[in-house]
C-alpha cells in the first residue's frame, strides 16, 4: 500500500486530513496561525508553564483516552489518527463546561493567562471518570503555572467540578468519538512531503526501520519533549522528521515474567504502571520526572537516545541491570545500557539506528532498590543528582551491589569502585559501609553548574547511599513515597 500523504485527526467531530504541512509545525501555531483558535495560549513555548495545554484523545486497548499535551512542542504529525480538543471547544449553548463553572465559582482565575491551560489540564481529569485526591489533583497540574491566583482555589475547583462521573458533551460521545478513531487507524504508513523535506509516520516497524536507515540525517522523534525545544529555542531547521509513534508493537509494556520489556515509543504514562509496579521508588521518581503533559509525550526510548547525563530514567534502569536494543534496518543488537553511554553527547548508535527496546529485569526476593531525586524544585525540575541502588543480599550481608548516577559525571554511570567496596558490608554494621561512601570520590568527580556546586553534588550522592543502606537496613528511616507537602 502507498503511503498517505495527510495527516488526519479527528477535530469537533470531524475528521481532518492536511496536506503540505511543514515537518516542525507545531500544534500550537497551527491552532493559532492556521485555525485561528486562539483561546490556546503561548507562554514559554518550552512546554514548562501549560499554557499552551490541550487534550489529546486516543485509543487504549479499545478505550478513548484524554490526556493533557503541551501544544507548542508537539508536531502536526503527532496527531495521526488522534482527536484534538481545545478550550475553544468546550462551552455550547452560552453554557460553560463543568470545569470552567467551577473555576469560576471558586475564583480560579485573575489575569487569566494561565486559565485555558489549566482548563484543558482539568477537563482531562474530569474525562478519566475519578474523583481525585487535592494531592493527585496537585500532581495533575504540576505543570500549569499561575503566576497570581494560587493554587488553593483551583484544587478546589478541580475537587468541586471531578466528582467521578463525566456527563458532558463528551462523555456522551465517547462511542461515536472512538468510533471514528477507530476508522481512522487503518495501518497506512505516512509520508508527507518530498525525499529531501518531510514527515514520515510509519504505521510498521519495517517501514520505520528501513526510512531511518536510508535517511541517517533525519530526526528520528518519539515524544518531541526534547526536540520540540530544539525547534522553538534553538530554532533549528529539521527537514526530516521520522516519528517512531505510529508503530503499534513499540507502545507495548509487557510483562515477561523476568522482566518487563518497553518498547521505545511508550510514553511515559503507559509505561509507568509496570514500571511502578518492580519497585515504587521508580513510581515515585515517575511521578515527578516532568509534568502530566511531558509524561504523555515523553518516552523512556527518548530519555536513553538523548544521551543526557541528568535525564531520570538511565540511573535507575542501569542499577536494576537493563538492556538496550538497537535496530538498524533489519540488523538487531543488544547491549547492557551502561554501555550505550561512551561520552558527553556520544552514544554507542550510529546515524539512522533506533533505540528499539528496554528489557527491565524484576526485582528478586533477595534484592532491594532505592532511588532518589534530587532537585531544587519537588515538581517538573531537572535532577542535580539522580541516584539509584541495587542491593543483593544475603542474609544481613550484602553480596553485591549496582549503584549508578546520573549529574555526576558527563554520562549517566555506575560508581564501580563504591560498588566493589559494599561487596561483603554487613547492614548491621554501619561502619562497613563506609569505604563505600568514600569510595565515591574515586568514582566522580563532578562539575558545578546552576544546578549545584560540585561539593553540594558529592556529599549529597555520599549521603544518599547512606541513606539507602539505612532504610535497607531498617535503622529507623522508613521509606518516604508520596512526599509532597499536602495542598490544604
Ligand atoms: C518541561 C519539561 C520537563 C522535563 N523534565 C524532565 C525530567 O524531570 N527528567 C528528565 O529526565 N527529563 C525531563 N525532560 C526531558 C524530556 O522530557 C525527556 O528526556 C524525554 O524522555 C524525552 O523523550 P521524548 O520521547 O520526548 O524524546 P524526543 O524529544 O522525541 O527525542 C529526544 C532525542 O532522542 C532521539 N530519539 C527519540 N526516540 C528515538 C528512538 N526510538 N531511536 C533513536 N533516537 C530517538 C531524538 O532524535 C532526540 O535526539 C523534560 C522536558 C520538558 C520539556
Ligand atoms: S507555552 Fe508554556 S508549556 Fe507551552
Ligand atoms: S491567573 Fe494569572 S497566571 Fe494564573
Amino acid at each position: 500500500m502507498a503511503p498517505r500523504d495527510s495527516i488526519r485527526f479527528l477535530r469537533r467531530g470531524v475528521i481532518v486530513a492536511l496536506r503540505g504541512v511543514p515537518p516542525t509545525r507545531t500544534v500550537l501555531d497551527y491552532l493559532r496561525l492556521e485555525e485561528r483558535s486562539r483561546g490556546t495560549k503561548e507562554g514559554c513555548n518550552e512546554g514548562d508553564c501549560g499554557a499552551c495545554t490541550v487534550a489529546v484523545g486516543s485509543l487504549r486497548a479499545g478505550r478513548l483516552v484524554y490526556e493533557p499535551v503541551n501544544a507548542c512542542i508537539l508536531l502536526m504529525g503527532q496527531l495521526e489518527g488522534k482527536e484534538l480538543v481545545t478550550v475553544d471547544d468546550l462551552s455550547a449553548d452560552g453554557q460553560l463546561h463543568p470545569v470552567q463553572q467551577a473555576l469560576v465559582d471558586s475564583h480560579g482565575s485573575q489575569c487569566g493567562f494561565c486559565t485555558p491551560g489549566f482548563v484543558m489540564a482539568l477537563f482531562t481529569l474530569y474525562q478519566s471518570g475519578r474523583a481525585p485526591t487535592r494531592d493527585e489533583i496537585a500532581t495533575h497540574v504540576a505543570g500549569n503555572l499561575c503566576r497570581c491566583t494560587g493554587y488553593r482555589p483551583i484544587i478546589d475547583a478541580a475537587v468541586a467540578a471531578c466528582t467521578g462521573t463525566a456527563v458532558d458533551r463528551w462523555a456522551r460521545e465517547a462511542d461515536a468519538a472512538a468510533a471514528r478513531l477507530s476508522a481512522l487507524d487503518d495501518g497506512q504508513d505516512v509520508f508527507a512531503g518530498t525525499p529531501d523535506s518531510f514527515i514520515a509516520r510509519p504505521a510498521s516497524a519495517s517501514t520505520l526501520a528501513r526510512l531511518s536507515a536510508e535517511h541517517p540525517d533525519a530526526t528520528i522523534v518519539s515524544g518531541a519533549t526534547d526536540v520540540g525545544l530544539w525547534i522553538t529555542k534553538q530554532l533549528r531547521v529539521l527537514p526530516k522528521i521520522i516519528l517512531t509513534g505510529g508503530v503499534k508493537a513499540l507502545h507495548e509494556v509487557k510483562d515477561a515474567g523476568s522482566h518487563v520489556s518497553i518498547g521505545a515509543a511508550a510514553s511515559y504514562a503507559e509505561a509507568t504502571p509496570a514500571l511502578s509496579a518492580i519497585d515504587p521508588d521508580l513510581g515515585e521518581v515517575l511521578r515527578r520526572l516532568g509534568s502530566t503533559q511531558v509524561r504523555a509525550s515523553g518516552t523512556v526510548g527518548g530519555n536513553i537516545a538523548n544521551g543526557s547525563p541528568i535525564g531520570d530514567m538511565p540511573p535507575m534502569l542501569i542499577a536494576l541491570g537493563a538492556t538496550l536494543t538497537l535496530r538498524h534496518g533489519k540488523a538487531e543488537r543488544s547491549l547492557p545500557l551502561e554501555q550505550f553511554f561512551i561520552a558527553y553527547g556520544k552514544q554507542d548508535r550510529v546515524a539512522g539506528e533506533l533505540v528499539w527496546r528496554i528489557d527491565v529485569p524484576k526485582l528478586k526476593a533477595n534484592e532491594a532498590f532505592r532511588a532518589y531525586k534530587i532537585s531544587k524544585r519537588f515538581d517538573q525540575d531537572i535532577s542535580a543528582v539522580m541516584s539509584a541502588f541495587k542491593f543483593t543480599l544475603d542474609g544481613r550481608r550484602i553480596a553485591a551491589a549496582r549503584v549508578a548516577f546520573g549529574g555526576m559525571a558527563a554520562t549517566p554511570k555506575r560508581a564501580a569502585a563504591t560498588e566493589a567496596a559494599l561487596a561483603g558490608a554487613s547492614l548491621d554494621q554501619p561502619a562497613t559501609w563506609e569505604a563505600a561512601i568514600a569510595a565515591m570520590a574515586q568514582d566522580f568527580q563532578p562539575i558545578s553548574d546552576m544546578r549545584a556546586s560540585a561539593a553540594y553534588r558529592m556529599e549529597v550522592a555520599q549521603g544518599l547511599l547512606r541513606k539507602s543502606l539505612m532504610e535497607v537496613a531498617g535503622m529507623g528511616l522508613t521509606r518516604v513515597l508520596g512526599g509532597r507537602q499536602s495542598v490544604a
